[in-house]
């Protein structure tokens, strides 16, 4: 699984993926492995426990490891933006106001921060994430997260819609001047800038999406936590990723209660604990699972974070070895 240059941790709200992800690219970074963790939670937890003051550009946080943090309405306004002003090129004047009352209507739909997020988590493929050897994503809870990684599909069958639509119009346009006998000089449909802006994104998240479904590069890991909290709705996500062919490669069973725990209260816990091992054994053992104990304190700052993050992988035997690292390219998967 370390293996895999894309590692995203995803999960239930509060079951420890921005801990676990923070641990592990800490652990990645110590292994001499070049290692992006990238956050789109908006209350900013990474910087809390990385204790740095992350934002929208990598910035470096120990030796070989680099932290970001995206705010997903800010990425949206951003995103809203560009958009006008795209538009504000191509679109004949009288129409701009019209047209850009319909982005802000779009802009507060459902979806549209996600997809904005989207926009730019493709770009953090593309661009900042290719100069590393390892990118740790840590993910928004479930829901969201699932959202996001389906969203190839349908944005893409919509920037198709979009495109199809685009070029009857400009057909249209050039069968009328044809007709109407009018100069020479207007664009061809190549030339079309709103068009080549359409392509240029489906094409993006073609690729994306090919990165997603990779299981030589990604790796999509589930937080649990042996609780009453429904185990079965991990389970679905887990398996829905699958069916949109995102590999899942195994489960985080975190804050197991340690071993040498003793006592009537301790007992106790233990056998409540038992029964929800079983449960998760028994919903999602089609996956490897992994236990993470619980720790007397919150894993905060990098050296306890990188410390956790080596004990799990290395009780499991997955660390990387630290010379014979290759990394892959995300363009050619070679
Ligand atoms: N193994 C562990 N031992 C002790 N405490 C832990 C462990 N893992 C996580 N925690 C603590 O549990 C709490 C929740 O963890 P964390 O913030 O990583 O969860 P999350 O899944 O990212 O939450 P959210 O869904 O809100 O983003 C934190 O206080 C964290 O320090
Ligand atoms: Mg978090």
């Amino acid at each position: 699984m370390l293996s895999r240059r894309l590692l995203f941790f995803g999960g239930k709200g509060g079951v420890g993926k921005t801990t676990l992800a923070s641990a592990t690219a800490l652990t990645l970074a110590d292994r001499r492995l070049r290692t992006l963790l990238v956050s789109t939670d908006p209350a900013h937890s990474t910087s809390d426990i990385l204790r740095a003051d992350l934002g929208p550009e990598p910035i470096p946080v120990v030796a070989d490891c680099w932290a970001m943090e995206l705010d997903p309405e800010r990425e949206a306004d951003r995103y809203i933006a560009d958009v006008k002003d795209r538009i504000a090129e191509s679109v004949a004047p009288r129409l701009v106001a019209e047209v850009e009352r319909q982005i802000d209507i779009a802009r507060a739909s459902p979806g549209a921060t996600e997809a904005a997020l989207f926009e730019r988590f493709t770009r953090v493929l593309e661009q900042e994430g290719r100069e590393f050897d390892r990118v740790v994503f840590d993910t928004a809870p479930t829901g969201q997260t699932l959202q996001l990684l389906s969203l190839p599909e349908q944005m893409s069958a919509w920037v198709t819609g979009l495109i199809g639509r685009r070029r009857k119009l400009t057909a249209a346009g050039r069968m009328w001047r044809n007709v109407a006998g009018a100069a020479a000089g207007e664009a061809a449909s190549d030339d079309d800038p709103v068009l080549q802006a359409l392509e240029e994104r489906r094409a993006r998240f073609l690729r994306a999406r090919g990165v997603l479904v990779d299981a030589e590069q990604t790796a999509f890991v589930f937080v649990v936590l042996p609780e009453r909290l429904p185990i079965w709705e991990t389970a679905r996500a887990a398996q829905a990723l699958d069916k949109h062919g995102i590999p899942v490669a195994g489960i985080l069973v975190n804050q197991v209660l340690p071993d040498d725990l003793s006592g009537d209260f301790a007992d106790r816990r233990k056998a409540r604990e038992a029964k929800y091992l079983g449960k998760i054994q028994q919903d999602l053992g089609e996956w490897p699972l992994w236990r993470v104990p619980m720790r007397e304190e919150d894993p905060v700052g990098t050296d306890s974070l990188r410390e956790l993050g080596y004990s799990i992988w290395d009780a499991y035997g997955m660390l990387p070895n630290k010379t014979h690292e290759v990394s892959i390219d995300v363009k050619t998967g070679g």
